[in-house]
C-alpha cells in the first residue's frame, strides 16, 4: 500500500508548519534561546499539527547543526534518523492503549536512563486525557522532577480531561484549527508536487468538509486522487456526498410555497430511501447558504455548479434576506443535533416546520417563543390580519374564545395539552404529510367538546379543512382523550374581537357569528 498523502508531506522543518504561527514562533525561540522546559501540553482539535510539532520540537533539540536558528536542519545524522523514525531518544506512547499505571511506571524507570545519541530523550505522550486516575498520579511524580535530559510532550484533543496538577506542571499551547484558506493553499501546494488535476473549487469543498483539520483535508484528497480522475467540483461533490439531491430542492420549493405537507413528505422519502439524516440536513444548510451568498450579491459561489445557478437566482428572490438567515439558522441548529435523539429525523421535522412558520408569519419579532400557544392568543401572539373578503367569511378566533368554560373543559383542556406530543406522534406515524400540516397551527383550545385549531394563513387552514383531514384528527384526539372531540379550524386574527357581553353565548348571534363568519353591525 503506497503511503498515505498526509504523513508523506508531513513537515520537516518549521517553515512547514501551516497556522500555528503563534506557537512555532515560541518553540523555535526556546531553541535559539536555550530556553527548553521539560514539560510541554500541546492541546487542540485533530489533524491540527500536535504531533507534527512534538516531532518537530524533537528534532530541533537533538539536531546537530552549528546555527541553532536551523535546528532542525533536516540534514544532519540525528534529523534524518528522526524523519525516518529511527531515533531512539523520541519515544512516541499511544496512551489510549497504554493506560495503566504499570506502563507508566515503566516508563519512569526507562526515563533515567541517558539518551542513546541525542542531547534529550524526548516522550511523546500522545491522548494523554486517555490515562487512568492512577497512571496520571505516577506521571504526576515524573514531572516533578524530571531528569535533566528529559522533556515530555503531552498531547490530547480532549484537555479538560487534564487534571489541574499535570496542566500546572506544563507549558500550555493551544493549537488552532486552520483556516480554509490556509488549507486550500496548501492542498494546492501538495497537488502540484503530486502532480495531480485538482480545481479550486474541488478544493474548497475539501477544505471545508474538513473542518479545520489538514490532516482530514490531505486524506480527503488523497481518497478523491485515487479514482485517477481530474478531481473537479462534481466528481469532489459525488464522492464526499455533498452534491445537492434532487429531494433537498424539493424540501426549499415547498418551504418558499408554503407547502409544508410536501415538504416533509420529501423529507421522509429521502430519509426513507436511506439518504443520512446530518448529511441531508447540511446539504440544506448548504443550498440555503448558496441561495444567500447570490441574494446579498455574490455572483458565483464556489459550491455552486452552472446548472444550480439560475434554479438558486429564481428561489433568492422567493424569500427575504432576514428571513432566510433565521431559516439557515435553525436547519443549522437540527445538523449539529441529529446525531443524539432518539428519533434521528426529529430535529430535521421540527425545523423544517418552524421555518415554514418563520415565513408564513411577517412579524417574527413579536411571536410567541413557542410556535403552538396552548391558550387564548395576546395581542402579540397575534398573527397576520387576513384580508377582509377571508374575515368575513370565517370564524374569528378571538370570538371562539368566548364561550364559557365549564368546570369539565378546564380538565379536559389540560387533558388536551399534555396529550398534544402524543396526538402529533399518532399523526406522524399514521399520516406524515397531515403531521406537518397539525404542527403548523398556530394555536389550539378546546371550546366545549370541540378543538379549535388557529392557521395564519387561509391556504393552510383550508387544505386542514379537507374533509379527510378533519376526520382523522377527530378520531385520532378522540382517541387520545378518550371522549368524543370535534374539529374546527379557524383564521388567527389580530383584532381579538370578542363576543360582547350582551350576546348570548349559546344563542344565534353567537352562533352566526362564530360558525358563520357574521359580524355585528350595531347594538340596539
Ligand atoms: N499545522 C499543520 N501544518 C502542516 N501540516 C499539518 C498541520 N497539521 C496537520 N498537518 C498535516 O496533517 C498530518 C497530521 O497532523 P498531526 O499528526 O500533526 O495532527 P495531530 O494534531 O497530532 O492530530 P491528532 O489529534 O489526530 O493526533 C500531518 O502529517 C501533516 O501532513
Ligand atoms: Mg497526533
Ligand atoms: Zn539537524
Amino acid at each position: 500500500m503506497p503511503q498515505a498523502l498526509y504523513s508523506k508531506w508531513r513537515p520537516r522543518r518549521w517553515e512547514s508548519v501551516i497556522g500555528q504561527d503563534h506557537i512555532v514562533q515560541t518553540l523555535r525561540n526556546a531553541v535559539t534561546s536555550d530556553r527548553i522546559v521539560h514539560a510541554y501540553l500541546f492541546a487542540g482539535p485533530r489533524g491540527t499539527g500536535k504531533t507534527t510539532t512534538a516531532r518537530l520540537l524533537a528534532k530541533a533539540v537533538n539536531c546537530l547543526d552549528d546555527d541553532l536558528t536551523k535546528r532542525p536542519c533536516d540534514k544532519c545524522e540525528h534529523c534524518q534518523a528522526l524523519t525516518s523514525g529511527r531515533f531512539l531518544d523520541l519515544i512516541e506512547i499511544d496512551a489510549a492503549s497504554n493506560t495503566s499505571v504499570d506502563d507508566v511506571r515503566d516508563l519512569r524507570e526507562k526515563i533515567n536512563f541517558s539518551p542513546n545519541l541525542g542531547k534529550y530523550k524526548v516522550y511523546v505522550i500522545d491522548e494523554v486525557h486517555m490515562l487512568s486516575t492512577a497512571a496520571f498520579n505516577a506521571l504526576l511524580k515524573t514531572l516533578e522532577e524530571p531528569p535533566a535530559h528529559a522533556i515530555f510532550i503531552l498531547a490530547t484533543t480532549e484537555v479538560h480531561k487534564i487534571p489541574a496538577t499535570v496542566l500546572s506542571r506544563c507549558q500550555r499551547h493551544e493549537f488552532r484549527r486552520i483556516p480554509v484558506t490556509d488549507i486550500v493553499a496548501n492542498l494546492e501546494e501538495l497537488a502540484d508536487k503530486e502532480q495531480l488535476q485538482v480545481s479550486t473549487e474541488a478544493l474548497d469543498l475539501i477544505a471545508r468538509q474538513s473542518t479545520g483539520s489538514l490532516r482530514d483535508a490531505i486524506s480527503l484528497l488523497d481518497q478523491l486522487s485515487s479514482t485517477g480522475k481530474t478531481i473537479d467540483l462534481e466528481l469532489a461533490q459525488t464522492i464526499l456526498g455533498t452534491a445537492t439531491s434532487q429531494a433537498v430542492i424539493e424540501v426549499i420549493d415547498s418551504l418558499l410555497t408554503g407547502d409544508p405537507g410536501v415538504g416533509l413528505d420529501h423529507i421522509h422519502k429521502a430519509l426513507d430511501s436511506g439518504s443520512d439524516v446530518r448529511q441531508f440536513t447540511r446539504q440544506i444548510v448548504d443550498y440555503l447558504r448558496s441561495l444567500l451568498l447570490i441574494q446579498i450579491g455574490e455572483v458565483n459561489p464556489s459550491n455552486v455548479t452552472p446548472e444550480m445557478e439560475a434554479q438558486l437566482k429564481d428561489q433568492a428572490k422567493k424569500i427575504n434576506t432576514p428571513d432566510l438567515i433565521r431559516v439557515i439558522r435553525l436547519f443549522n441548529q437540527a445538523a449539529n443535533q441529529s446525531r443524539a435523539t432518539w428519533q434521528p429525523g426529529l430535529p430535521l421535522e421540527v425545523a423544517f416546520i418552524e421555518a415554514c412558520q418563520t415565513l408564513a408569519d411577517p412579524n417574527p419579532q413579536t411571536a410567541p417563543a413557542s410556535p403552538v400557544s396552548s391558550g387564548r392568543p395576546t395581542p402579540t401572539a397575534q398573527k397576520k390580519q387576513p384580508p377582509a373578503e377571508i374575515l368575513s367569511s370565517t370564524v374569528r378566533e378571538g370570538d371562539v374564545n368566548q364561550e364559557t368554560p365549564s368546570p369539565g373543559d378546564d380538565q379536559l383542556s389540560s387533558n388536551l395539552n399534555q396529550n398534544w406530543p402524543h396526538v402529533l406522534g399518532a399523526v406522524r406515524k399514521e399520516h406524515p404529510n397531515l403531521y406537518g400540516l397539525l404542527n403548523s397551527c398556530q394555536s389550539r383550545h378546546l371550546a366545549g367538546s370541540v378543538l379549535v385549531l388557529g392557521y395564519a394563513s387561509d391556504i393552510l387552514k383550508n387544505q386542514m379543512t379537507k374533509r379527510d383531514n378533519v376526520e382523522i384528527i377527530q378520531q385520532v384526539v378522540s382517541q387520545v382523550l378518550g371522549t368524543e372531540i370535534a374539529v374546527r379550524c379557524v383564521i388567527t386574527t389580530a383584532k381579538n374581537n370578542d363576543i360582547p357581553t350582551e350576546v348570548d353565548d349559546d344563542g344565534m348571534v353567537a352562533s352566526a357569528l362564530r360558525d358563520m363568519g357574521g359580524e355585528i353591525v350595531d347594538i340596539q
